[in-house]
């Protein structure tokens, strides 16, 4: 069911590619005897199915999936399709029926509880939807608790939580309490306690959807830079196609309970793994999702000597030399390529103006591939068809 496209690009995002999290034959069935259930999910019964004939809610039917070190993975799906359960197996708040996760190979769920905890406490903090502030504490002092918790001397959580606090630009704002911010800034308050512990997997459950639009955007954008300067994991579980276009590095579709697709933004935009997913991305803009990078095509070199063709150089390190025109004189001629990160919006002046179609590289100067004409206009058409659809129902 899993379906994993192949990656035609390099990836910009601080992913290291390097596996951290593991999840292979997850399952979980809500059930004092959970044997029937899973023996059923192991025949390919359906959700539906599992709750008709034996009257068990399975949370997860199927899972499995690697994600890496540094990407924000992002969980999608409608309500009920198993995204909260998942990352409560991550973190073990609910024991897996069937499965494995591994956390940099090794099983968690082969752990004893003490381990478990002490590996929990050193890597993962969970940023919940509801700020779950403590109203009688102080912005500081919510943004240590999770230390706290963990047993750290006051001096030292203090330390952490301001810069915390810092971090998410409310350093001003540590002796506030939750009833004087707004929701924007508590969640900032939810996110700093999260940060507090340094950790290097923050699970964000629904983290942004309480926030009005606004605001929800800064968030993002505030995650996007705190990821920049410094890259931690992060499961980031939404139900916003917009939201996961905008800050996933690759995204998980979930559809009761199983995995429909997992790709980047680009990718499941491209090909959608079926009707489900399609539905799910129909709104999105795919202008403004897509990058240069995800329309490049390894370039048509044609035949030598073949006119009206042309031939794209590169060093022997792989970066763009410049178009050798297939007329018979090859003159090598200078043409500006195109950076990795523009948007594809911004290309359209570019793109018809050009005599062939434009090289694509990446800030060091790798050469990507070309876009033509044609995979621009085919990519833009789509995000057309999109919006068309949401206008008129
Ligand atoms: N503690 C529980 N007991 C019984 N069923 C549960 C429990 N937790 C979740 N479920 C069921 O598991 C399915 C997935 O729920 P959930 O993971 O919360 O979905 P999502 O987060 O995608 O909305 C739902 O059908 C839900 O009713
Ligand atoms: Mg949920």
């Amino acid at each position: 069911m899993t379906t994993i496209l192949p990656t035609p690009t390099v990836s910009s995002s601080t992913a290291t590619g390097q596996v951290r999290l593991t999840v292979r034959g997850l399952r979980k069935v809500f059930a004092d005897d959970p044997r029937p259930a899973l023996e059923m999910l192991r025949r390919g019964a359906t959700k539906a199915e599992v709750l008709q004939r034996l009257n068990v809610n399975v949370g997860v039917a199927e899972a499995s999936f690697d994600i890496r070190a540094g990407e924000i993975f992002v969980i999608m799906g409608l309500s009920g399709s198993g995204k909260s359960t998942i990352v409560r197996l991550l973190n073990r708040l609910i024991e897996p029926s069937e499965g494995q996760i591994l956390l940099d190979g090794r099983d968690l769920t082969a752990l004893r509880y003490g381990d478990l905890v002490e590996v929990l406490r050193r890597d993962m903090s969970m940023v919940f939807q509801s700020f779950a502030l403590l109203p009688n504490r102080t912005a500081l002092e919510n943004a240590a608790f999770g230390l706290e918790v963990a047993g750290v001397k006051r001096a030292d959580r203090r330390k952490a939580a301001l810069a915390a606090l810092e971090r998410v630009g409310l350093a001003d704002h540590a002796d506030h309490y939750p009833d004087e911010l707004s929701g924007g800034m508590q969640q900032r308050v939810g996110l700093a306690r999260a940060l507090a512990k340094n950790p290097t997997i923050m699970l964000m459950d629904e983290a942004f959807s309480a926030l009005d639009p606004l605001i929800r955007s800064d968030m993002q954008d505030e995650l996007l830079r705190l990821q920049r300067e410094e890259a931690r994991t992060i499961v980031f579980i939404s139900h916003d196609a917009e939201e996961a276009m905008r800050i996933a590095d690759r995204i998980a579709v979930m559809e009761d309970g199983r995995i429909a697709q997992i790709g980047t933004p680009a990718e499941i935009l491209r090909a959608p793994a079926d009707e489900y997913v399609r539905a799910f991305f129909r709104g999105v803009d795919a202008s403004r999702v897509l990058r240069a990078r995800d329309l490049a095509r390894p370039p048509d070199d044609g035949n030598p000597g073949e006119p009206g063709r042309f031939r794209y150089r590169t060093d022997t390190a792989g970066h763009f030399r410049g178009v050798l025109a297939g007329d018979g004189t090859s003159a090598l001629f200078g043409l500006e390529p195109v950076a990795a990160d523009t948007p594809i919006l911004a290309l359209l002046g570019r793109v018809a103006a050009a005599p062939c179609p434009l090289p694509v590289v990446e800030a060091d100067g790798r050469f990507l591939g070309v876009i033509s004409r044609a995979v621009l206009l085919a990519a833009l058409d789509r995000g057309e068809d999109a919006r068309r659809e949401v206008r008129h129902g």
